[in-house]
């Protein structure tokens, strides 16, 4: 079964250097639509100048892209500087216009988590002040589910009535406190030998989404 498109749910780069965009823009390279949002890690400057992106200078990079009957509005939930998220009101304000005018299934992508993870280390920087994103999402008939990324594991929750996925980690995963035995830290929350993860998004013509959650050798 042929994919349709790759979404990357942010952290582009690593440190935000135009030079690690030029790599990123050479590597993702696909006969299907490759959709990329930035995420903490990302500086909006040095990614919109070589990927493109709707705004100037530090304005969130928003954008909406249909693939086939279904659109994907791809969500800046980068605060400049720091690690965890915010959508600032000019995204929701623009979110809103997006799933107001849909003719079709949405899915709602953005790189921070809008819930807790009950994770000690990564809770502090999920998506800030979620309540009017989640109001949005209950309230709009045709968003199918929220992709996000930044939690480095593969998650199935819900949020606003719908599906929540967040994406497994590509380069590394973070382990969940139950899983150390040891007070958790950075050091011993990443893991760099679990292999990539991706998930498989399955969307039938009657609207059930189904997601195989996988990994690919290194
Ligand atoms: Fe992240």
């Amino acid at each position: 079964m042929p994919l349709d498109a790759i979404l990357i749910s942010g952290d582009i780069a690593d440190h935000g250097a135009v030079a690690e965009y030029e790599e990123a823009r050479a590597d993702l390279v696909a006969d299907v639509p490759v959709l990329l949002l930035p995420g903490n890690h990302d500086v909006r400057t040095a990614y919109r100048k070589v990927l493109g992106g709707d705004g100037t200078g530090d304005q969130p990079i928003n954008r909406v892209v249909r693939v086939g009957r279904v659109l994907f509005a791809l969500c800046d939930s980068s605060i400049p500087g720091r690690h965890d998220g915010r959508l600032a009101p000019e995204t929701l304000a623009w979110l809103r216009e997006v799933l107001a005018s849909a003719d079709g299934p949405v899915f709602v992508a953005l790189h921070h988590p809008p819930i807790e993870l009950r994770h000690p280390l990564m809770d502090p920087i999920m998506l800030g002040e979620p309540a009017e994103f989640e109001e949005l999402i209950r309230r709009s008939t045709g968003v199918v589910a929220v992709l996000a990324g930044h939690a480095h594991s593969a998650v199935a929750s819900t949020f606003g009535g719908r599906p929540l996925l967040l994406a497994p980690g590509v380069v590394s995963a973070i382990r969940p406190p139950w899983l150390v035995a040891e007070e958790l830290t950075w050091a011993n929350a990443v893991d760099l030998a679990e292999p990539p993860g991706v998930s498989f998004h399955v969307l039938d013509d009657d609207g059930r989404l189904t997601t195989h959650f996988r990994t690919v050798p290194a």
